[in-house]
């Protein structure tokens, strides 16, 4: 494989000008992160140790490996929402290694709202039980949660995707023979009861964790029986009377061990086998990156130059290097996994989607991981592409991310835009993963663009009523439009919903992508079916 050569100078304008627009964006990110993982001083953090327990991080730092990193996903879910009132969505979730095995975590954080689910809470619980069915990893839930959100409960309870889901999911994980293991260790209240119920096997902490479909004023006010949370359905009661629990811990630290060791009998699951290469850095430094996002979005971002500081040795075999050249395609290694990468360096044409078509199937054929870094404002338009049927060659490209069947990595490294997200894993074709960076945006078209659009209509509109074109109420019209898309298109407004699986420090690309890697070849990786293709 050859060697990329970098073209940036470090001490140039426009590098200079990049990094430090750059940094701004990290300052923002930071701060961002900054206010969900040090809450020490809040009074919901405090009571909590106070009462002997440890927060949901701490918990999941003791029960992975040591030295060992958790791959945490959404952890700016639902912010700027709720008045900032759920950080992470009260939920922590992400991919940690137990006793060797990933394994998919999922621990309700009680300083939030006594753990209970808004709907981002269970769009987070239910997508992290989706990747462990999908990539076949075992499940460890820590339980600390007052159930639903009553005020809520209109968005967490009734539809398809609510409440109800995770259980319908733990059913599904359990048929596909997933291991999945509960460690009560607070409240586990109402629906929340069946999560320790449909487990393979669960842990309850002594004076601390509760099981019960209702709790003490609910039975007091249906029945008018008189009972204390510890003797309706306590550790002692399930792991001796109940028989719901299997195992009685001291604390918490008890409990995380007592799962440890259950892991130590399970069976690894056999992962996909890939050819592997040495895993060396990259030879450009990945802090470059910064410098090389473009401070103006109206500019090109270089993408040889971003797959140099994310591949190992920044070696790249490219195909087709001289047809289609606004999408990159090729392989490399990352972290040592061999992959096929597919990125924008413009926008689409037909010959680069056709090129992206053939090179999908090629790494189908060979099994080989595909990593899209996706920088779109869409396909070419126009009547010469429309002609040349740029709709059937987007189609070929869109089908065959949609058919594939090896593990799929999505990295928005710049704009995600119209049907360029469709060909290029969006989060609807059901990427493995997908990832953001803090300059990222995502939307059907730009704001501006839709300004014009809508205010064409408009005016279109005034014309057809016989109405004079006011101009101030059509620029007020278009300046809301671009208000709002500005706003809604930005990386922090789609994690906050959920709509990818975090947002990521561009110089952390290829750590987040050697672990997602690493835990998507735990999947079944099928034998390719052949498209329907209308070549
Ligand atoms: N819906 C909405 N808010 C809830 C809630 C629920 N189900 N359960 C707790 N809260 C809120 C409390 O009002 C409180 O809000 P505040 O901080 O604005 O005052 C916050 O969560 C913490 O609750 P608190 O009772 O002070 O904390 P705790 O750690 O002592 O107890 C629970 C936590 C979850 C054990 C306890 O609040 C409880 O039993 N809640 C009811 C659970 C329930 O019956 N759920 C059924 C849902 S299907």
């Amino acid at each position: 494989m050859e060697k990329l050569t970098s073209h940036i100078i470090s001490g140039s304008k426009s590098f200079t000008e990049n990094t430090k627009a750059f940094e701004v964006l990290m300052e923002e990110y930071r701060t961002r992160l900054g206010a969900v993982l040090q809450r020490d001083s809040e009074k919901p953090v405090i009571r909590h140790r106070e009462r002997g327990k440890l927060t949901a991080r701490e918990r999941i730092d003791h029960l992975i490996d040591p030295h060992t990193s958790f791959l945490e996903f959404s952890a700016l879910a639902a912010n700027g929402q709720y008045d900032d009132g759920f950080p992470s969505a009260g939920i922590i979730t992400g991919i940690g290694l137990i006793r060797d095995i990933e394994t998919v975590i999922i621990a309700n954080d009680a300083t939030v709202k006594g753990g209970t689910y808004v709907k981002e809470t269970i769009k987070k619980h239910i997508r992290a039980l989706e990747i462990a069915l999908a990539n076949n990893l075992p499940a460890v839930f820590l339980v600390d949660s007052g159930g639903v959100f009553l005020p809520e409960q209109i968005n967490v309870f009734p539809d398809r995707d609510h409440f109800g889901r995770i259980f319908y999911l733990q059913s599904q994980l359990s048929s596909k023979q997933i291991p999945q293991v509960a460690i009560v260790m607070g409240s586990c209240t109402a629906g929340g009861a069946y999560i320790p119920a449909m487990s393979d096997e669960s842990i309850i902490v002594r004076n601390q964790g509760t099981i019960f479909l209702g709790g003490p004023p609910l039975v007091k006010a249906a029945t008018g029986e008189d009972v204390s949370a510890e003797d309706l359905g306590g550790g002692h009661v399930h792991t001796s009377v109940s028989g719901v629990a299997d195992h009685l811990a001291e604390d918490d630290l008890d409990a995380l061990r007592i799962c440890r060791d259950i892991f130590s009998t399970l069976t690894p699951p056999k992962k996909h086998q890939v050819r592997m290469a040495e895993d060396v850095s990259p030879a450009y430094d990945p802090y470059e990156l910064y410098g090389i996002v473009p401070a103006r979005q109206t500019r090109q971002m270089e993408m040889y130059e971003v797959i140099a500081r994310v591949v190992d040795g920044s070696k790249f075999q490219e195909f087709k290097a001289n047809y289609g050249k606004t999408l990159i395609t090729g392989f490399a290694s990352i972290h040592g996994y061999t992959v096929g990468i597919v990125a924008n360096n413009g926008i689409l044409f037909p010959e680069s989607a056709l090129k992206g078509t053939h090179f999908i199937e090629l790494c189908n054929y060979r099994k080989i991981p595909l990593v899209f870094f996706q920088n779109i404002t869409g396909f070419m338009i126009g009547k010469d592409y429309e002609h040349k049927g740029i709709a059937k060659e987007g189609a070929k490209m869109v089908h065959a991310v949609a058919t594939s069947n090896v593990p799929k990595i999505t990295v928005i490294v710049g704009g995600s835009y119209g049907a360029g997200n469709y060909a290029m894993a969006g989060r609807a074709y059901d990427p493995d993963f997908l990832f953001m960076w803090p300059n990222a945006r995502i939307a059907v078209m730009g704001g501006t663009q839709a300004a014009n659009v809508l205010s064409t209509v408009k005016v279109q509109q005034m014309q057809a009523s016989g109405k004079p074109v006011d101009i101030e109420e059509l620029d007020k019209f278009k300046k809301e439009i671009t208000d709002r898309y500005d706003l809604e298109s930005s990386a922090y407004f789609s994690t906050s919903r959920l709509w990818d699986d975090g947002i990521i420090d561009p110089a952390d690309t290829r750590d987040v992508l050697g672990m997602a890697i690493s835990a998507a070849l735990c999947k079944k990786v099928k034998d390719p079916q052949p498209g329907v293709f209308r070549f």
